[in-house]
């Protein structure tokens, strides 16, 4: 289902979030993982990336529902550099999942993502999730991905790599390391 109320989009750099949308997200993010579902994370031995934006989605109230993170990162795929797009963060408020949310912001965040020039955009996301971003467009990358941990390179297993072509292809095997934290 979706609302036929407008979505505000607010996409911004995170350095320049104000003190509010700060305090909203933060109310977001605990409404999402409190501490019970923290505990069970298959993530929470990892070190994640920061995004370099955030799209905040505020319903017709202006109430924080739902959060993308968004990174443009330079990899690697099979050891030639390529610049690509990357999605993090997604959550929406317990009590508006389900209405499309997620949907719309990741269109939006799609949109943006094609403006900057990149090849292919990645995420990585639980198994029950695959189908809802099979849904979205994105397709399951087969090959190996490799991340920065405090232990230095290591391959990135606990999630399911998949990808989004944007302004080419997206590979489906091969090597793509990150060259950093993942996201
Ligand atoms: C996944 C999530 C972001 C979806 O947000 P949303 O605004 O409800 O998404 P939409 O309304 O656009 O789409 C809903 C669809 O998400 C999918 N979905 C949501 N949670 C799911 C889950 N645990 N398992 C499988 N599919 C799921 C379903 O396909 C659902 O469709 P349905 O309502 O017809 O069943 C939201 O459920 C959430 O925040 N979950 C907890 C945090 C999380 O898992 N984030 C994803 C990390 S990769």
């Amino acid at each position: 289902m979706t609302k036929n109320y407008p979505f505000n989009f607010n996409l911004k750099l995170i350095t320049e979030l104000t003190v509010d949308e700060e305090e909203a997200l933060r109310v977001l993010r605990v409404a999402v993982y409190p501490p019970e579902v923290i505990a069970h994370r298959p993530g929470r031995h990892i070190k994640w990336s920061l995004p370099q934006w955030r799209l905040l989605v505020e319903d017709g109230s202006g109430w924080l529902v739902s959060h993308i993170g968004i990174v443009i990162r330079e990899v690697t795929l099979d050891d030639v550099s390529i610049c690509i797009g990357g999605i993090g963060g997604v959550m929406t408020s317990p009590k508006a999942q389900g209405q499309g949310f997620a949907t719309a912001a990741f269109r939006h965040a799609e949109a943006f993502l094609n403006k900057c020039g990149l090849t292919f955009s990645l995420l990585v996301c639980r198994q029950d999730l695959v189908p809802f971003y099979t849904r979205l467009g994105w397709q399951s990358f087969n090959g190996i991905l490799l991340v920065e941990q405090p232990g230095g390179t290591v391959p990135f297993t606990v999630n399911e790599p998949m990808v989004l072509p944007v302004n080419d292809k997206a590979p489906k095997k091969g090597t793509i390391n990150l060259c950093g934290l993942p996201w």
